[in-house]
């Protein structure tokens, strides 16, 4: 039976909601961040232990797993963005508004360094204090969506994508995802580990204004040649609940019947309000054959190897709360 669980990136968004759950569920939840948690956060209502320190640390990695000898570490901390700046595109196609960055917010290798060397310095205290099972969060974006910088049409092999789907990732934040699932699956080899990644799809908190004001549930996707020609750049119109994804980790955390590595997209539901084959032909001709045998509101990536495998049933729905 697990008990304790360090959960880094304890102080964001989503830890803010998988700590004060887990610690709701009967586990010992440790955070770890960077920054402190705010007394008035959920974290800190919650009371929740925290040890300071920063990720591309090994003593610091390595102070955080002494402090809360996990059974288990839930792996959140990183940096949710890409930080390299781009150019303006002009091209027949444009690229993804948000993965475009045209002024320095951070060094540009910022993503790169805190997402790739953070998590092989979690896994490395990890394996040297003797945690056997990690859970983390990867992303969607590992498939080349997202940030899409190139501001080229992406085309599917294949729909729904699932997670034998090929990996085309562009922006450095969805490349240490990948690269992520690679020392993930490395330290699962060597030290007999188990890794479960969640491919988290957009997470949208209930307990946040600002995610409340970003997300449109119900909506009618709009005719293509209002956003483009036709293709799929970025958004899938999909999301995952932030209540949903932690009992995920729940699930991930008590699984027995895991191979040493497995990676799961994480979804909630898809955001429109019409069957996917007809918000395909509309929304992206392009993906239209390919589309339309997707059942009823089903997303363009599918959860199912998480129902099969996990027994995870979404249930936060705007169809069910709204
Ligand atoms: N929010 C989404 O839509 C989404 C989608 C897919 C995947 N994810 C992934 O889920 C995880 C959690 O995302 P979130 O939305 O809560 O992001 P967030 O930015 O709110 O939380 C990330 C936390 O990591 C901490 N952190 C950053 N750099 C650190 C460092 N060097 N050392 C220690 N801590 C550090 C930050 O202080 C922050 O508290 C991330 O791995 C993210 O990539 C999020």
């Amino acid at each position: 039976m697990v008990k304790n669980v360090l959960v880094t990136g304890g102080s964001g968004n989503l830890g803010n909601c998988v700590c004060p759950y887990l610690k709701e569920q009967g586990y010992n939840v440790a955070s770890f961040d960077v920054n402190p948690a705010k007394p008035d956060s959920p974290n800190g209502k919650a009371r929740i232990p925290f040890v300071q320190g920063n990720l591309t640390s090994l003593g610091d990695c390595l102070r955080a797993v002494a402090f809360a000898r996990p059974d288990v570490i839930v792996h959140l901390g990183a940096i949710p963005y890409n930080t390299e700046v781009q150019p303006p595109f002009a091209g027949e196609h444009t690229a993804a508004a948000e993965g475009a960055r045209y002024s320095q917010g951070a060094p540009e290798h910022t993503t790169m360094e805190i997402n790739t060397m953070g998590t092989f310095y979690i896994m490395d205290a990890a394996r040297r204090l003797g945690v056997k099972k990690v859970v983390a969060a990867s992303s969607y974006f590992v498939l080349g969506l997202g940030y899409r910088l190139s501001g080229t049409p992406f085309l599917p092999d294949y729909l729904p994508m699932d997670e034998e789907h090929p990996l085309w990732p562009e922006d450095t934040y969805s490349l240490s995802k990948v690269l992520n699932e690679e020392t993930y699956r490395a330290f699962a080899r060597a030290y007999g580990m188990q890794v479960t990644a969640l491919r988290l799809l957009g997470v949208y908190y209930d307990y946040l204004e600002w995610s409340r004001n970003s997300y449109k549930f119900n909506v009618t996707v709009p005719p293509a040649d209002e956003v483009n020609q036709g293709y799929l750049l970025s958004n899938v119109y999909q999301y995952a609940d932030a209540r949903d994804v932690a009992v995920f980790v729940k699930l991930a955390i008590e699984a027995d019947n895991l191979s040493t590595f497995e990676a799961f997209y994480v979804a909630t539901d898809t955001s429109y309000n019409e069957p996917t084959r007809v918000v395909a032909a509309r929304r992206w001709p392009s993906l239209a054959e390919k589309a339309k045998n997707i059942p009823g509101t089903e997303g363009l990536i599918s959860i199912k190897k998480a129902e099969r495998m996990l027994g995870y049933k979404p249930a936060y729905s705007w169809r069910n709360t709204l």
